[in-house]
């Protein structure tokens, strides 16, 4: 192995890599050791500020674009250099758990700092970036924070989303923003040499195949939904049943039919249904109104591409009394990583004596967005019973830190070139 890349490995700390996940896991702690940081909120900052403290203490330059992402850089020879890029993000699922995106973040400053522990000088920039709500739990669509970035969204098709209690996204992020006064101001899309992303598994392959890391070959495709059912509320006890417009139970019947559409024998198409509201929600007036969400995924382009336009038309004959609306929120085709990158990955795995296999990312992750613009691929590393998105995701120490090395080793040899 290259001296310089040995020397940057071994300097991979696991013990500091995992007391800063530990660290992180303190914001938005929940009970069953989970974790709720929601983009953009107090949670989020304290997360981003923690984060910042830490890339201070090495003198890395800090960033901030105009939706929050945060980047963080360790110089290269060439200033002008387009950079080699890694990172993940640090927001969660409501009940997510410690590892989801933030191993990412914290594996690629794991990174840096042992990069610049050896003292090794790169040719390109080295630059980290925690992508602005990946999870889209609170603020839908997911990843986007990369999609504003890479210029396949618009921050302005963003701006007035609103959360679940009406807070709308402009003013969670102007809060964000605020908080971080010190960070540098920086443009959306400035070019990238490359771009690898580390990342929990999120499913149970390499623990059932007993690899350490997963070379990530792409992304399945997916498309995302708001369904508004709009009824017309009325009296729980008095309304005979032909006469109402009942908002909730045509929004039944239209899940329903959209599970009928989506049946699929070998069990390799997604379809979920996680997030409802109901207006007035309450238990003896009818509904007059619900909004529901819909996220489809495929790893084939033409089946995603059918069913996601079989969507509006199934929604629309199952409700019978109510009007429909439905809307696109996310329309992202199945991605191929670039094989210059993968092959970098692998070609580290196994210099590093570590076992690993080849496997789609069924996931959504923000590489996706930077593989449309640059070189790009990611490093799976495997959690306990492949359960995420669920306070329970665990992952070991050693596996978080082997995912830490191979990411040193490719983003060294990528910086040099
Ligand atoms: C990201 O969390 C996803 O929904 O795949
Ligand atoms: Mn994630
Ligand atoms: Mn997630």
């Amino acid at each position: 192995m290259r001296e310089d890349v040995r020397d940057a490995v071994n300097r991979v700390d696991d013990n500091r890599l995992w007391r800063r996940h530990m660290e992180m896991a303190q914001i938005g702690a929940i009970p069953g050791n989970g974790v709720n940081r929601a983009a953009l909120s107090d949670e989020d900052i304290a997360a981003r500020k923690l984060l910042i403290s830490w890339a201070r203490a090495r003198d890395f330059a800090v960033s901030v674009d105009g939706i929050g992402n945060l980047f963080v850089r360790r110089a290269g020879q060439d200033a002008a250099a387009p950079p080699v890029m890694t990172g993940s993000h640090m927001d969660s699922q409501p009940r997510g758990g410690r590892f989801d995106g933030i191993y990412g973040v914290l594996a690629g400053l794991e990174a840096l700092e042992a990069i610049d522990a050896a003292g090794v000088e790169t040719q390109r920039p080295i630059e980290l970036v925690a992508w602005t709500n990946e999870e889209g739990g609170r603020f839908p669509p997911c990843t986007m924070g990369s999609a504003v970035y890479t210029g396949a969204r618009k921050l302005e098709d963003f701006l007035e989303v609103k959360d679940n209690d009406g807070v709308v996204l402009k003013g969670a992020l102007a809060k964000t923003l605020a908080a971080t006064p010190d960070a540098g101001k920086r443009a959306f899309g400035a070019p990238a040499a490359a771009y690898i992303e580390a990342h929990i598994e999120q499913g149970p392959r390499l623990e059932l195949e007993k690899k350490t890391i997963g070379v990530v070959t792409g992304i399945q495709g997916l498309r995302w939904f708001n369904i508004e059912v709009l009824g017309e509320t009325a009296h729980a006890g008095t309304t005979p049943l032909n006469l109402r417009k009942d908002a909730l139970r045509e929004a039944v019947a239209i899940i329903n039919a959209l599970h009928e559409l989506t049946r699929d024998e070998s069990d390799t198409l997604r379809f979920t249904v996680g997030r409802m509201l109901v207006t007035p929600n309450s238990p003896n007036s009818v509904a007059s109104q619900v909004l529901f969400s819909v996220d489809l995924r495929h790893p084939d382009l033409a089946t995603i591409d059918r069913l996601g336009k079989t969507v509006e038309p199934t929604a629309e004959k199952a409700a019978r009394h109510c009007q429909v609306k439905v809307t696109p929120t996310l329309h992202d085709d199945p991605c191929v990583f670039d094989s210059r990158v993968v092959d970098t990955i692998e070609k580290w795995t196994r210099e590093l004596k570590l076992p690993c296999i080849r496997l789609p990312s069924g996931a959504s992750h923000d590489a996706m967005y930077m593989a449309r613009v640059c070189p790009a691929g990611m490093i799976f590393v495997p959690c306990e019973k492949g359960i995420s998105h669920n306070e329970a995701e665990n992952a070991r120490p050693e596996d978080l830190a082997a995912g830490a090395r191979v990411l040193t080793a490719a983003l060294l040899d990528l910086a040099n070139c």
